[in-house]
C-alpha cells in the first residue's frame, strides 16, 4: 500500500465516522477494501493486455479503484471520470485527488449522459434497497431500463441493478464492466432483468462469488460477488466462468459454462458448486492448448546446422530458424532468450528454404553448394524429404512459450514428462511437442505472470496422469502423442485463463 493509499484511506475512515449507520445505509456507502479493489483491477489489467486504459467510476466515493488502477495502469491520455451523489464525500475526494489525472462530478449518475465513452468501468454501485428509492425515480429508471435493454425490470429491483444495466452507455462497444454487487441478483425474482442483460445485451465473462465465510464487507453483510462482463452483443461458444471462494485472480474452483446453459429463469448460486472445494472443472489439456508436434525434418544430420556449416556454406538469415537442442541437452525447465535465440551451450539452426533448385543455384551458390551436399548424401529419396517439393524445404512452425519432450523415460528422470518453458523464438523438432494456446487464451498468456502459473500447474499433473493418457514402451520408456497430451485432464488452468470472445479481444485491444 502506497502513502497516497494510507492517506484516502484515513480520509474514507474518518468520513465514514461522521455518518451513522442509518445515513450511510441509504445512499450504500460502504467502502471497498483496498485489497479487494487492487485484486479486481489486477484482474482487469489481465483481461486488457494493455495498460492505457480510460476508466469510468459511476459511484466513486473517496476512490478505492481510482487508488488501485494508478498502481497498474498508465494515467490514459482521457482523464478518468468519477461521479460522486453526495456532496459530503465528493467534495474531500475532489480535494483529495486534485492535481491527478482524475475529474469527479457532483451528480447522480442515474440522470447523467455520457459526453463520451470508456474502455472499462469498475464499480462498487451503491446497495440501496428499493424501498429506499422514491417511487417517481423508480418509475424513470425502469422506463430508462426498458428504452435502453429492452427489458421489464422488477420494482422490487435494488439500485445497483439498475446502475449495472444503464451504465452500458458510457461502454465503447467492446469496453469492460467490472461490478463488486451482491450474490443476491442471481436467485431472487427481481434479479430475472439482469440475468436476461447479461445473456442477451452483453457478452458475460466471468461470475465470480466470495466464499460464504468470507465476507467482503463486514459492516453491509451481504454476501458479494464480482460480474464482469463486455459491451458487445453476446455470441455462442464463448465460456463464461463461473468461480467461487479464494480470489478473483485465483478461486477455490472455477467452472466454465456456455450462454446456452444458462436461463434467467434459473438460480444461478448453485452453478458454482457451493460445497466443491476441489476441482469441479473436468477440463482437459486441450480446452486451453493445441498441442502439434515439432518438425520432422527427414534427415536432422543434413537440417540442422551449427555455426561453422553456415558459415561454411554462407546460408543467409533467412533460411534459418534457431532450434532447440534435443531435450537430453536441456538441464533445468526453463530456456531464457537472449535476442531471441535460446541460452543453451550449443546454437543450432534449422535449415528452411523453399526456393526452388534454379533460383538458389543462381542466386545463392554457396547455399546450393550444400544443397549438392545432401544429394550425395541421398537425403532427397528418404522418406520424408522424397514426399515434398523441393525436397529440402521443411515445414514452418511458430516459437511456442511452452514445450514439452515427448518420450520420458521413468527411471531416468523423476518428472517423467516436463513442461519446459521457452522464452526464445526457438522452434523444435518432432522430439517436442509444442502447446499453442487457444485463441481466446493468447491474450491473457501473454501476461508473464499467468503463463508462469500455467506452466507451474502444467508440470503439477501428476506423472501418472501423464503416463496413463501415453504408451508404455520397454525398458520404462514413455511416449505421448499430440492428441494423448490434449485428452490428459488439467486442474487448475481453468482458473488461470480468462477466456476472450473468439478473436474479438485480439483485434479491439492489439
Ligand atoms: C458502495 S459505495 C462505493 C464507494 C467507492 N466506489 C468504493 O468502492 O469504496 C457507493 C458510493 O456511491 C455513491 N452514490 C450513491 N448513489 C449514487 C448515485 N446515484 N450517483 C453517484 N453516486 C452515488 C455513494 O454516496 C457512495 O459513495
Amino acid at each position: 500500500m502506497d502513502e497516497i493509499e494510507i492517506r484516502r484511506k484515513a480520509l474514507q475512515d474518518s468520513l465514514d465516522a461522521g455518518k451513522t449507520q442509518k445515513e450511510r445505509n441509504i445512499l450504500g456507502q460502504f467502502s471497498t477494501p483496498f485489497p479487494l479493489a487492487s485484486d479486481m483491477m489486477l484482474y482487469l489489467r489481465r483481461l486488457m493486455g494493455r495498460d492505457d486504459i480510460s476508466l469510468i467510476e459511476p459511484s466513486i466515493g473517496t476512490g478505492v479503484f481510482y487508488s488501485a488502477y494508478r498502481d497498474l495502469f498508465v494515467d490514459s491520455k482521457e482523464r478518468v471520470l468519477g461521479f460522486e451523489i453526495d456532496p459530503y464525500y465528493f467534495k474531500p475526494a475532489q480535494q483529495f485527488w486534485n492535481g491527478t489525472n482524475l475529474e469527479i462530478r457532483c451528480a447522480d449518475f442515474l440522470s447523467q449522459q455520457p459526453d463520451r465513452k470508456f474502455d472499462m468501468l469498475v464499480a462498487n454501485p451503491p446497495y440501496v434497497r428499493h424501498h429506499h428509492i422514491e417511487s417517481t425515480v423508480k418509475q424513470r429508471l425502469k422506463g430508462e431500463v426498458f428504452r435502453e435493454s429492452g427489458l421489464k425490470i422488477s420494482g422490487l429491483a435494488g439500485l445497483y441493478c439498475y446502475f449495472m444495466i444503464l451504465s452500458s452507455k458510457w461502454l465503447k462497444d467492446g469496453g469492460v464492466s467490472c461490478w463488486l454487487v451482491p450474490s443476491e441478483f442471481m436467485d431472487v425474482n427481481y434479479g430475472v432483468a439482469v440475468k436476461q442483460f447479461l445473456l442477451q445485451n452483453v457478452e458475460l465473462i466471468h461470475i465470480h462469488r466470495f466464499g460464504l465465510n468470507d465476507l467482503q464487507f463486514s459492516d453491509a453483510l451481504v454476501s458479494s460477488c464480482v460480474v464482469v462482463f463486455r459491451n458487445h452483443k453476446p455470441s455462442d461458444g464463448h465460456p463464461i466462468r463461473f468461480s467461487l471462494g479464494g480470489s478473483i485472480n485465483n478461486p477455490e474452483t472455477c467452472k466454465l459454462l456456455d450462454r446456452n446453459q444458462l436461463s434467467s429463469k434459473t438460480k444461478w448460486t448453485s452453478l458454482f458448486g457451493n460445497d466443491v472445494v476441489s476441482d469441479v472443472s473436468g477440463a482437459i489439456l486441450g480446452d486451453f492448448f493445441t498441442v502439434k508436434r515439432g518438425v520432422a525434418t527427414g534427415d536432422n544430420d543434413f537440417f540442422i546446422l551449427d555455426k561453422e556449416t553456415i558459415t561454411k556454406y554462407s546460408i543467409p538469415a533467412k533460411f534459418l530458424r534457431p532450434l532447440i537442442p534435443s531435450p537430453r541437452y536441456i538441464k533445468g525447465n526453463r530456456i531464457d532468450s537472449e535476442n531471441g535465440l535460446p541460452v543453451v551451450d550449443r546454437q543450432l539452426f534449422l535449415f528452411c528454404c523453399s526456393l526452388p533448385e534454379d533460383i538458389l543455384r543462381r542466386e545463392y551458390p554457396k547455399v546450393w553448394e550444400y544443397i549438392c551436399v545432401g544429394y550425395e548424401r541421398g537425403v532427397q529419396s528418404g522418406y520424408i524429404c522424397s514426399r515434398r517439393s523441393p525436397w529440402y524445404s521443411c515445414e514452418e512452425r511458430e516459437p511456442a512459450s511452452i514445450i514439452m519432450p515427448y518420450m520420458g523415460r521413468s527411471e531416468t528422470n523423476n518428472q517423467m514428462f516436463r513442461f519446459i518453458l521457452n522464452s526464445s523464438s526457438a522452434i523444435t523438432t518432432n522430439v517436442y511437442l509444442l502447446l499453442y494456446p487457444k485463441p481466446q487464451y493468447v491474450q491473457c498468456m501473454r501476461d508473464e505472470s499467468v503463463l508462469l502459473d500455467v506452466w507451474r500447474e502444467l508440470n503439477a499433473i501428476p506423472a501418472e496422469t501423464l503416463s496413463r493418457n501415453g504408451r508404455f514402451y520397454g525398458g520404462g520408456l514413455r511416449k505421448i502423442e499430440p492428441k494423448e497430451l490434449m485428452n490428459t485432464p488439467v486442474n487448475g488452468i481453468a482458473s488461470l485463463l480468462i477466456p476472450h470472445a473468439s478473436g474479438y479481444q485480439l483485434s479491439l485491444f492489439d
